[in-house]
């Protein structure tokens, strides 16, 4: 799924599902929206292609919810504790609605298209129901509530990509930008809900996610993320199929926009990445040394139960496929501790995976029994809870050592880093990525901007981030 050290946005607000307001310029009189996102990046993306159907039909956003005409939460579905937090916030919304009997609540994205109209029944105060397919149909929606119904769409489709609709970029630092590239998953790891919520796989048209790419750097972006559930399945032909781009095709024409224009990707799926992609990364300077390959688990019995349709050896292959093509590229991967019968050795055997490779970071959960899943359906969710989160310590614990291990191994080094702007702690630093994802901070100098790559030699490192001076 989505990923990595790619971006603060990844970190801090897919992964951890923190809400971020979106908001568009003022238009005066204009209705007022204010909309959270929670869960992956693409859900991100997705309220930006939602604030723009929405401006079109006349709203603004607000920063402020008591001020809202419309309040959506664009959710997620991945494991209990993302729902959990979802149906918390909405319920702090119900104060408002009973102040303002006429604000509109609506619930959007992969738990809207989980629950359907049960959401009705469940949560009184939800008027809207809408899942992932069904944006362009909002302002319809929001007119059926206005004469007092509710209203429900959660159709999937098999071709929606909202292509053609431009994405207000919103609460953005201006330098980087998500692009979506497909939609839906067709692998049906038995953990994951995701193919259930949102449907399955299509590919956006290469011309519209280039000229999309194209389009923010001209505008001053200067480095997109590709995303999808697993991009390397990415295959769009044209309707006479006289056309057809791959994802590497994708990321070597994305590539060659401009030199200026760094490009990142996620999520990688250990099954479909070939050395195409690995050979394209290599010839590219601007294609970012830097791939999410989650491995789920070390041990080839879990990952059959899992049916993610690779071994512990066929992982490893692609590993030594990227440090042989790529020297020095950075991997990142997702881990779940507990799956379903998972015992003691099979646990040792994602640690010593995770030895084996030395993850420069790694997003670790506990397993989350998902209804309606291959797992829920044909597997019994029997390691106790006690267990799971034991495991997952000693996870965090060695991941913690080595992301500390591979920073090291930067002081002394010099980056070339795009800057992305202010230091969070002083705003007489600035802060930028190199292209593995490392966070870069450095004291300012009166002549560089955001958007600038420069030259920093590292001197010393935090837990998370590395420190250092310009190199002039
Ligand atoms: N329980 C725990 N973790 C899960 N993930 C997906 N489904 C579940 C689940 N049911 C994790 C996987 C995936 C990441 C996005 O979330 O590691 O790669
Ligand atoms: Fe990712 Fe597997 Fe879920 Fe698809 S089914 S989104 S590949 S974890």
């Amino acid at each position: 799924m989505i990923d990595l050290q790619i971006a603060d946005k990844v970190h801090d607000e897919a992964r951890q599902g923190e809400a971020v307001l979106l908001e568009l310029p003022k238009k005066p009189d204009a209705r007022k929206l204010y909309i959270e996102s929670y869960g992956c990046a693409m859900n991100f993306a997705d309220s930006e292609i939602v604030a723009s159907i929405l401006s079109d039909t006349g709203f603004d956003t607000t920063d402020d919810y008591h001020q809202a005409d419309v309040i959506f939460i664009n959710t997620c579905s991945i494991r209990e504790n993302a729902e959990t937090r979802v149906r918390n916030r909405l319920s702090q919304f119900s104060a408002v609605k009973r102040k303002n009997p006429k604000l509109i609540v609506g619930v959007l994205g992969c738990m809207a298209e989980r629950l359907k109209s049960k959401f009705l029944e469940e949560e009184r105060l939800v008027d809207v129901v809408v899942g992932p397919d069904a944006y362009r149909d909002l302002p319809n929606l929001i007119e059926q509530v206005e004469t007092g119904q509710k209203a429900v769409n959660v159709l999937l489709s098999r071709d929606e990509t909202y292509a053609d609709i431009s994405p207000v970029r919103l609460n953005s630092n201006g330098i980087t930008a998500f692009i979506s590239i497909t939609r839906g998953c067709n692998n049906m790891c038995s953990f994951c809900v995701v193919p259930f919520t949102r449907g399955r796989e299509r590919s956006r048209s290469a011309h519209s996610i280039v000229a999309e790419a194209a389009q923010l750097f001209n505008e001053g972006y200067r480095e997109v993320t590709l995303l999808g559930q697993n991009v390397d399945s990415y295959l769009w032909k044209s309707e006479d199929e006289s056309e057809q781009v791959n994802f590497a095709r994708l990321l070597e024409q994305t590539a060659q926009i401009n030199p200026l224009l760094r490009v990142r990707f996620s999520t990688s799926h250990p099954k479909d990445i070939t050395d195409e992609v690995l050979h394209t990364i290599a010839k590219y300077n601007n294609i970012c040394n830097y791939i999410h390959l989650p491995v789920q688990s070390g041990n080839s019995r879990i990952l059959e139960l899992m049916n993610r349709t690779y071994t512990r050896e066929w992982y490893i292959n692609r590993i030594e496929a990227i440090r042989k093509i790529i020297p020095g590229c950075a991997i990142s991967t997702d881990i779940i501790a507990g799956f379903c019968t998972e015992t003691e050795e099979d646990h040792q055997d994602t640690l010593s995976i995770m030895d084996y490779v030395e993850y420069d970071f790694a997003y670790n959960f506990t397993y989350s029994e998902r209804p309606g899943t291959l797992a829920a359906r044909k597997l019994t969710d029997d390691i106790p809870e006690e267990v799971k989160k034991r495991r997952l310590a000693e996870i965090l614990a060695k991941q913690q050592a080595h992301s500390l291990t591979k920073l090291q191994t930067w002081v002394g080094k010099t980056i070339n880093v795009l800057i992305e702007g202010t230091s969070k702690k002083s705003d007489k630093d600035l802060r930028g990525r190199g292209d593995s994802g490392a966070m870069v901070v450095f004291p300012a100098n009166g002549n560089i901007k955001p958007g600038d790559y420069v030259n920093v030699l590292i001197e010393k490192c935090t837990s998370a981030t590395l420190l250092g001076k310009l190199v002039l």
